[in-house]
């Protein structure tokens, strides 16, 4: 995963011009803008509203109804917890419960330290090797008890 770059206007209206082509340019944009920030910057939100001609609320409510947008950068490390289906037949849920007792952090959370955001995730394609989770960008997969204690001291070490 390639280190966020810290907010530049000047990038931020390139990504948004070179998506304004695009049917329906909202979602790829503040995707764009993610993947090169790290989180949505909020001095792009009115850019991306003025862009699209829409209101500053309504791209605001866009950015906070998918919860695949963070408002602010993660931690250090991204720990994304497969919460679907699959995954909590074969106790996933309780997994997911005990990697966020143990970092101390709920979803959607970043440790103080700025260490470990915790984040669910629905489904991330390995369903026959659950419980799942994603790891700065890389799967964990069949994950009990001690893998989970073992994910944890890795990302807070
Ligand atoms: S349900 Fe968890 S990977 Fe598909």
């Amino acid at each position: 995963m390639a280190a966020p770059s810290p907010w530049d206007a000047t990038r931020a209206r390139e990504i948004i011009d070179a998506h304004l082509e695009l049917e329906g340019p909202a979602l790829p944009i503040l995707h764009a803008l993610q993947e090169t920030f790290g989180h949505v910057p909020r001095e792009a939100v009115p850019m991306v509203a003025s862009a699209l001609n829409v209101s500053r609320a309504e791209m605001h409510g866009i950015v906070t109804f998918y919860h695949d947008f963070r408002e602010e950068p993660a931690g250090e490390h991204v720990v994304k917890v497969c919460r679907a289906e699959s995954c909590q037949s074969r106790g996933g849920r309780e997994i997911g419960d005990r990697i966020a007792a143990l970092l101390g952090l709920k979803w959607y959370e970043t440790s103080a330290d700025g260490r470990v955001t915790l984040e669910p995730v629905y489904c991330l394609g390995l369903c026959t090797m659950g419980p799942n989770a994603m790891v700065d960008g890389k799967p964990v997969a069949r994950i009990d008890k001690v893998g989970a204690a073992r994910l944890v001291e890795e990302v807070t070490r």
